[in-house]
């Protein structure tokens, strides 16, 4: 048996197909207004293999000089487009926080797109859960503990499948270690998208 670690919750399926097809819609409307651009590494400006967009008041970014949230794309300079209402009622469903997300980033898998193992740690306040919904190809997502030294884990995300990591799971080390091709049919050119939803400011 897959043992998770505390306030780490995998809810399969979460969403059915027709909840799938009507968000991966919200989503392209999302990223018609705000292209998906390709952030790079702090420092050494190393492009990530993910493609990044966001919604919402604050969006996550990453460039040369560092991570963080900001209220505009930084290509286009406009600010964020709305989270979907879909996703803000998810995140009432969910999130066991009567505060709104302030931030949903939308990552773009393709193919051999993968990310390394992190904390999700640029927010000034961790009371709040992320939570985190994947749509289309199946990844291979790895958990481990709060410290980086500690044992992971890892377990298969399908499309539609939501993640919480809350309480003592807000900040596990946690990464894509693959993407599973051509393993649904949600979208017409394959790939994954992953959404997570986020309180920023507290
Ligand atoms: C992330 O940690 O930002 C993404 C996780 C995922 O793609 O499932
Ligand atoms: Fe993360």
């Amino acid at each position: 048996m897959l043992v998770l670690p505390k306030g780490l919750r995998h809810i399969p399926g979460h969403l059915d197909r027709a909840g799938q097809e009507q968000l991966v819609n919200e989503i392209r409307t999302v990223v018609g207004q705000a292209p998906l651009y390709r952030p790079e590494m702090p420092r050494t400006g190393k492009p990530l293999s993910v493609r990044m967009t966001n919604c919402g008041d604050l969006g996550w970014v990453a460039d040369k000089a560092g991570y963080r949230y900001q209220d505009r794309h930084p290509v286009t300079g406009a600010p964020w487009p709305p989270i979907p209402d879909m996703l803000l009622q998810l995140w009432r469903e969910l999130s066991g926080d009567s505060r709104p997300p302030q931030a949903c980033l939308v990552n773009f898998y393709d193919d051999k797109a993968r990310m390394g193992l992190h904390q999700d740690r640029d927010e000034q306040d961790f009371s709040a859960p992320v939570l985190s919904v994947s749509l289309g190809d199946a990844c291979l997502f790895r958990v481990g503990g709060t410290e980086r030294s500690q044992p992971t884990r890892s377990f298969r995300l399908e499309s539609g499948d939501v993640v919480v990591l809350g309480g003592e799971s807000r900040l596990v080390f946690h990464g894509v270690d693959r993407i599973y091709p051509t393993t649904s049919t949600l979208l017409r050119d394959g790939g994954r998208i992953n959404l997570t939803l986020r309180r920023v400011s507290g």
